[in-house]
């Protein structure tokens, strides 16, 4: 009997225990979907917006993170920044009570099935590659939650006067591309210090460029223009050691060189070939400057006019070379027909000492006053002329 009783009190806690089971079945997401009667082809969601009073507007918060600057082109004046984008929203038609479901308090399910902002980036030139991303959340008071990671090719308005120490200030302002404040209001969910805070743990790569602040300004829509925007103000500062290693010293040593070819001797035209180097060298790295800076610029950046500055001052010294040469040449020239005349007087000199060595002293030693006369008034002693007199007189003194 007793057993009997144990038996069947056995039953009856596994028949309670079932019945609980059973009260719990509503456990799975499709569950929630079936709830809101929410099917790929159910349209009621992704149709409209997703308000039951078409006079509310929907309350959109914006969040945005950088998470890469991908590249800067200054030359295009393009600005390609990686960013997370969050949206969140409230769908109207959306809730349920998660103790019914076991506790399920979000639902993801694919971004198409709901209604989403149509958020668009003015800044932007070209159409995001990266693929959209697949999903969307909702949770049971009915509110949405799209995360977006972008690639955004975006123009943005460099100022190059400073460069390679420049700062600069990239736009991106998101607004809705078709909604006006009465359907869409656009909020900022963090301020200027959170954004540039979370951006700066997020940042993985930014190579040339040194991510300095994010911020966040809101443009509340009026009657005028009738939409809110969020700007958010990239500032980033260029790292430019490179610059300075690769091109500020080789444009400086290329000038120390310039100036010790002074060094090299005026005779052959080394010198001069050495210069026209140099200066071609110079050439190449503002070809090179010429390909990174943006035809564009109202003010001319600094550092052309250092380079042209450095420019200038080679090409002064090329041109005092030659005019130099061009002097000597002239010199040498003239000093030429004088030689021919001493060296006629020479032999004569010669010729007539051999008969009569006494009276040709006299000559020998008024040539050499006419020669060191030749000296002092001429200034530079001509290399050729004092041996050749040194010569004379030796051969004078053997005879
Ligand atoms: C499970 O969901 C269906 C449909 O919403 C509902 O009729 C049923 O009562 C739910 N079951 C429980 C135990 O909540
Ligand atoms: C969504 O639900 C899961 C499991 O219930 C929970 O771990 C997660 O934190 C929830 N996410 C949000 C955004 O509420
Ligand atoms: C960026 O946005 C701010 C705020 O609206 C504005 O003052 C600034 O002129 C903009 N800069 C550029 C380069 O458009
Ligand atoms: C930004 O928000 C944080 C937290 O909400 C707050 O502590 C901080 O004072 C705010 N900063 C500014 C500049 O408003
Ligand atoms: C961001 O940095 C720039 C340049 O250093 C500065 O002018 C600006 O005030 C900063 N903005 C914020 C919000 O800190
Ligand atoms: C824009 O509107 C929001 C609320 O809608 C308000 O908090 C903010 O102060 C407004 N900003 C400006 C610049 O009017
Ligand atoms: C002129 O020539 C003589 C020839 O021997 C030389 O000794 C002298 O130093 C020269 N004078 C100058 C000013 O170069």
């Amino acid at each position: 009997m007793l057993t009997a009783m144990m038996l069947a009190g056995f039953f009856f806690l596994l028949f309670l225990s079932a019945d609980g089971m059973h009260s719990e079945q509503n456990c799975s997401y499709q569950d929630v979907l079936n709830h809101l009667k929410m099917t790929k082809t159910n349209e009621l969601y992704s149709m409209t917006r997703p308000v039951k009073n078409h006079k509310r507007s929907t309350r959109v918060a914006l969040e945005v993170l950088l998470f890469a600057i991908l590249d800067v082109v200054e030359k295009d004046q393009k600005f390609i920044p990686y960013v997370w984008t969050v949206m969140r929203w409230h769908n109207e038609y959306i809730s349920w009570d998660p103790n019914q479901f076991c506790g399920i308090d979000n639902v993801s399910l694919p971004a198409e099935t709901l209604w989403k902002p149509d958020l668009t980036i003015e800044e932007m030139i070209e159409k995001d590659k990266a693929p959209a991303t697949l999903y969307i959340t909702m949770n049971d008071k009915g509110f949405v939650e799209y995360h977006n990671d972008l690639v955004l090719v975006s123009t943005c308005r460099m100022r190059v006067y400073k460069f390679p120490f420049d700062i600069q200030k990239c736009n991106l302002s998101f607004k809705s591309f078709t909604f006006t404040i009465k359907d869409i209001r656009l909020q900022a969910s963090d301020n200027s210090s959170e954004a540039t805070e979370w951006s700066r743990d997020l940042m993985r790569t930014q190579y040339e460029w040194l991510f300095i602040n994010l911020t966040v300004t809101a443009i509340n829509g009026t009657e005028l223009v009738d939409q809110d925007i969020i700007v958010y103000t990239i500032t980033m500062k260029r790292r430019s050691a490179l610059y300075i290693v690769n091109f500020l010293v080789p444009v400086l040593f290329f000038l120390c060189l310039d100036l010790s070819s002074f060094m090299i001797s005026d005779a052959g035209n080394e010198k001069l070939s050495f210069k026209v180097t140099v200066l071609l060298a110079l050439t190449v790295l503002q070809l090179i400057l010429n390909e990174i800076l943006p035809a564009s610029s109202n003010m001319i950046p600094l550092i052309v006019i250092y380079c042209i500055g450095i420019f200038a001052l080679m090409l002064l010294s090329l041109v005092e070379t030659i005019f130099v040469m061009y002097l000597m040449e002239k010199d040498a020239a003239s000093q030429d027909k004088e030689t021919d005349q001493d060296g006629s007087l020479r032999e004569d000199c010669i010729k007539h000492c051999k008969a009569n060595f006494n009276s040709c002293h006299e000559d020998v030693q008024k040539w050499t006053q006419a020669t060191f006369i030749y000296n002092v008034s001429g200034g530079e002693t001509p290399p050729e002329q004092v041996p050749a007199a040194k010569q004379v007189r030796m051969k004078l003194h053997f005879n």
